[in-house]
């Protein structure tokens, strides 16, 4: 017999899981290789900084007790750097776990969220779980969020607006004049989640907006961080929004009490404190990008210009599944774009040195045998 079971919402039948990129282990046995680089999920490939190995260590002793669910020295440390009072800050399990939460706060049956297609996957999977509709508004003509097309597709049921500035998959980055264009016609009670989840990469440009400034001057935005990029706690899962204090309560009222647990609070202290890491880190992706893309340009590829720590890549006509899994064979795991409907791209990070070579390489050949 089989048992059927009813989600509340019928969007949650509408809802393709995540594909996260396949474990080095995994492909290691399938593919029967030793040595494998993944480049598929944006992660730090210097590792993290030591400040953050030692405060682990240290925490891990205390691992039975439970977290201060309150992250309070957290909230602290947060609050001085941002310049914003602790009351506006809501930590999460990853800032994936903030995007979540809003959603299941705030929609219900038949609301919608508006968000730009391509862009982070998550918006859309947030959306159906919680029984919304996403108006997905296409990115313009060269992959950048159309924030004039998004603000005429509010309307009276957008319940959450999603910016991710930088923008995953496409490296690509919207400016401040059209940005302040767009938060002027998103009404006040609909909040506004920009997600900056790349912001250290992007912040030296001259036009880039921090969201921060903009909420300290007091527009009702939420502005969405995480520390599993640049500060390199992916593993960990730990991230940060900071929004209107009615908003904060009540995402405080529906979060788990121990969100984020104590060895992430304890790494991200101290992560904050090491900035020498961090720019050696920016330091190092900005070489490597500029290298891929050349090589890849140099072999008649184009590329989306990128402000994050990884890159878009044109096949020139070519089918991105085939290249992506050519690139498996060779022990290179990057992502597939078939997902996020541009079939004919793969999305690369940018990792140590030697991975890059590797996939250079090995994307080298593979362009030969696809001509
Ligand atoms: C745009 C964007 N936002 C949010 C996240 C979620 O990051 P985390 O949950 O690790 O903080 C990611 C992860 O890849 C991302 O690309």
């Amino acid at each position: 017999m089989t048992i059927t079971y009813r989600p509340a919402y019928s969007s949650v039948e509408d809802l393709v899981p995540y594909s996260a990129g396949k474990p080095i282990e995994e492909v290691a046995r399938e593919m029967g290789l030793t040595r494998i680089v993944k480049l598929a999920s944006n992660e730090n490939p210097m590792g993290m900084s030591p400040l953050a190995v030692e405060a682990m260590n240290q925490a891990a002793a205390g691992v039975n007790r439970y977290p201060d669910g309150a992250g309070w020295d957290l909230k602290g440390k947060l609050s001085e750097r941002l310049e914003v009072p602790r009351e506006n800050i809501v930590l999460g399990n990853g800032s994936n776990e903030i995007l979540e939460l809003l959603a299941q706060l705030l929609l219900t049956e038949g609301d919608e969220t508006l968000y730009a297609w391509p862009a982070f996957v998550v918006y859309r999977l947030a959306t159906l779980a919680h029984g919304g509709r996403g108006i997905e508004v296409p990115l313009d003509g060269n992959l950048k969020h159309d924030l004039d097309a998004m603000a005429d597709a509010l309307t009276d049921r957008t319940r959450i607006v999603y910016v991710a500035n930088p923008n995953n998959p496409t490296g690509t980055c919207v400016g401040r004049d059209e940005l302040e264009r767009f938060m002027d016609r998103v009404p006040e009670n609909v909040p506004l989640v920009l997600d900056e989840a790349y912001f250290e990469f992007a912040r030296h440009l001259d036009d880039f907006p921090d969201g921060m400034e903009y909420f300290r001057q007091g527009r009702p935005i939420v502005v969405v961080r995480t520390f599993s990029k640049a500060h390199g706690l992916a593993g960990l899962r730990v991230g940060y929004a900071v929004m209107p204090e009615p908003l904060a309560n009540l995402l405080n009222r529906v979060r788990q009490p121990f969100n984020v647990n104590s060895m992430a609070q304890a790494a991200a202290m101290a992560a904050l404190d090491d900035n020498d890491f961090v720019q050696r880190g920016l330091d190092h992706n900005r070489k490597e990008l500029r290298r891929i893309q050349d090589a890849v340009e140099s072999i008649g590829l184009t590329v989306t210009p990128s402000f994050t720590n990884f890159i878009l890549i044109d096949l020139a006509g070519r089918s991105g599944q085939d290249v992506y899994e050519g690139l498996m064979k060779k022990g290179v795991i990057v992502r597939s774009m078939v997902p996020y409907g541009m079939p004919g791209t793969i999305r690369v990070t940018a990792g140590l040195s030697e991975e890059n070579d590797m996939f250079l390489e090995a994307l080298g050949e593979i362009i030969a045998e696809f001509p």
